[in-house]
């Protein structure tokens, strides 16, 4: 029988801990508060900034509202974040991406203090994970490592593929499957034979951004699959990289698209803005 990871699920149960031990924190006089900054208004970014803050009022976290217009500068947005970085109020900052053109990304993900990176997109907390410190792990990655713990999935000595090796997906993806004792193999789009790579894959985590690329010839029997990719299909209906019909029957647990790994990427920031609070 195939298994659903149900992310909707996974991720409520952890916003109710998180809720409980912010109550526990104001309890102490110790707030939490997380600065949201958008630039411009992309309909997507809008949608994902506005289901931040929602799931922040839920926990008890403050959230602040940064919505700046598309034509505003870099020197401005590094401005911005440098007095959030001083502000001793706020203790995460996150800045939703992409952002406009005229502006570095890198340079602003790099401008936010590592304290304050909730995200975990700066590289320190990318080096920290590398050499297993503790640090702000990135959001989308720690929530498939839960939602595989939590469905009671060993990774351990576990054959693992990632397909993908963004630096915000695939390659901190492979780091943490190898901090948990997975053997990693992190596949791409210059990688030979990706199906006789997939198919070797006990747990196969795919970020490709390819609409219902991984079919069924893709995937050894009985392997758990990971469905980061988010899409909208030729019916207008999301879709994620796996292409969940063709392979439901052949797997042994699978993440749908929606209700996956989406509403775990928005958790575990909630968990990075209570750690930071912490600290
Ligand atoms: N845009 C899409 N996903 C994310 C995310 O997790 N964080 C930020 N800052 N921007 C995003």
């Amino acid at each position: 029988m195939t298994r659903l990871i149900d992310g909707k699920a996974i991720s409520a149960q952890i916003k109710e801990e998180l809720k409980e031990q912010v109550e526990a924190m104001k309890a102490d006089g110790q707030s939490v508060c997380l600065a949201v900054i958008q630039v411009g208004d992309d309909p997507a970014s809008s949608i994902y900034v506005r289901n931040k803050k929602k799931a922040c009022a839920y926990i008890g976290i403050q959230s602040l509202s940064y919505e700046l217009k598309e034509t505003t500068t870099q020197e401005e947005l590094l401005e911005l974040v440098e007095k959030l970085n001083q502000d001793e109020n706020v203790h995460g900052i996150l800045v939703q991406l992409p952002l406009p053109s005229h502006i570095d990304e890198d340079a602003i993900v790099k401008a936010i203090i590592p304290e304050k990176d909730v995200d975990g997109f700066h590289p320190e907390s990318i080096g920290k994970m590398v050499i297993g410190e503790d640090g702000f792990e990135s959001c989308t990655p720690a929530g498939v490592i839960q939602l595989l713990k939590r469905s009671g999935i060993e990774i351990t000595g576990k054959e693992c593929v990632v397909v993908g090796r963004s630096n915000n997906v695939g390659k901190p993806m492979g780091l943490l499957l190898l901090r948990e004792n997975g053997t990693v193999t992190i596949a791409h789009s210059k990688t030979k034979n990706l199906k006789e790579v997939t198919k070797r894959a006990d747990i196969l985590i795919v970020a490709m951004g390819k609409p219902k690329y991984i079919t069924s010839e893709y995937i050894k029997d009985g392997a758990v699959v990971i469905d980061v990719g988010m899409h909208r299909d030729s019916e207008n209906k999301l879709c994620g990289d796996v292409d969940f019909e063709d392979v439901k029957d052949k797997v042994s647990a699978i993440t749908p698209v929606p209700g996956g790994v989406g509403p775990m990427t928005i958790a575990m920031l909630m968990c990075n803005c209570v750690k930071a609070a912490s600290k």
